[in-house]
């Protein structure tokens, strides 16, 4: 059997896949280029895992130094993580987002056809579903992003989707993920930002670590039932074993196939620090502050597909996600 290339896979949801592929016992490739990672991260799989994967250092939009890693590896599949993700610096950077994103998926479906790869799971996300009217369920129209990093999932979707109807023996996997938080068990990965935190739970965390003394609720006049936004939050472990269903889904089918990955609940701003102080037995001051550009009051997913054609369902709790995402949290520092 060939081997799996992670494209970013020294990144939070990358590493955690990594974890939970070699557990299953799929050999894997990473490539990532650092960028937004640490190389110490393999190094913690294998800690985890007892197995180091190999790694290569390398832009997945660099031709060359892709096609030096198909040439030394048999790859049988690709899961493509690695991308530019910040939605305020994706408003800033257009272009950039656009070429990074665009280009890196591009060179990997080049050069995987003239290696005879033939499946490709990609990490696209619930913002393609716009201001639709939640639950989110994968046959709804898409469209209607507010910011590029969200134009970007939308484009790409489509680019694979054509590829998949051009090429009948490709197999195309796309996965929307909603809210991904938490962290290994072990405290060893987790989700790292640098600089000040864009989302809501390495914000929480990091509050309670004493880094920033209060955390900003961004909004409390939503149509919502305590006037904060609604996420489906998932524990990024849970979402690490929907990539081993989908991947496995992936090679024994042809096509393009989405799935959304969420728990289907939806939890406010409110109820989240609340589940971040009782399963931490502590404090977490904030305010009410205006309403962040962009947000939507309600995102949550319909899971049924996934249950049904992967066998896959989150099982994972706030708790567990508040908990481990501390544990992190308390092993950076
Ligand atoms: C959640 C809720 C905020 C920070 C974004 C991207 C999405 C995906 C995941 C990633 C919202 C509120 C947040 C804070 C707050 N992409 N909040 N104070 O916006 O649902 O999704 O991240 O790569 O495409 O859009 O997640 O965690 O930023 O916000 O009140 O300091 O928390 O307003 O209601 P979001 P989030």
């Amino acid at each position: 059997m060939g081997k799996i290339l992670l494209t970013g896979g020294c990144g939070f949801i990358g590493s955690h896949t990594a974890v939970e592929l070699i557990n299953e016992g799929y050999e894997i490739v990473i490539a990532d280029d650092l960028s937004n990672s640490s190389r110490d991260t393999v190094d913690k799989i294998e800690t985890i895992t007892g197995k180091r994967p190999l790694f290569y250092e390398i832009d997945v939009a660099d031709a060359a130094a892709l096609t030096a890693l198909f040439a030394e590896q048999p790859i049988d599949a690709v899961i493509h993580f690695a991308g530019f993700k910040a939605v305020g610096e994706s408003v800033e950077k257009p272009l950039a987002y656009y070429r990074n994103n665009l280009d890196s998926t591009l060179t990997l479906l080049e050069t995987m056809s003239r290696y005879g790869t033939k499946c490709f799971v990609f990490s696209s996300s619930a913002t393609v579903y716009g201001d639709a009217e939640p639950p989110f369920s994968e046959e709804m129209k898409t469209g209607g992003c507010t910011n590029p990093y969200g134009w970007t999932k939308y484009m790409i979707e489509q680019i694979l989707k054509d590829a998949a109807h051009a090429d009948p023996s490709l197999s195309v996997v796309l996965l929307r993920y909603f809210n991904p938080v938490g962290a290994h068990e072990s405290g060893l990965i987790g989700e790292k930002p640098s600089g000040i935190p864009n989302n809501l739970m390495p914000y929480i965390s990091q509050v309670a670590a004493g880094i920033r003394d209060h955390l900003n609720v961004f909004g409390n006049d939503y149509p919502t039932p305590d006037g904060t936004c609604i996420r489906d939050y998932i524990h990024v472990v849970d979402l690490a074993k929907g990539h081993v269903a989908a991947l496995g889904y992936g090679l024994a089918h042809t096509g393009a196939e989405i799935f959304n990955l969420g728990t289907g609940r939806g939890s406010s701003v409110l109820e989240m620090i609340r589940a971040f102080e009782t399963a931490n037995h502590l404090t977490i001051p904030f305010e009410i502050a205006p309403r962040r550009a962009g947000d939507l009051p309600f995102s949550f997913a319909k899971t049924e597909k996934a249950e049904k054609l992967l066998g896959w369902k989150a099982q994972k709790s706030l708790t567990d996600m508040c908990r481990d995402a501390w544990t992190f949290e308390k092993s950076c520092h």
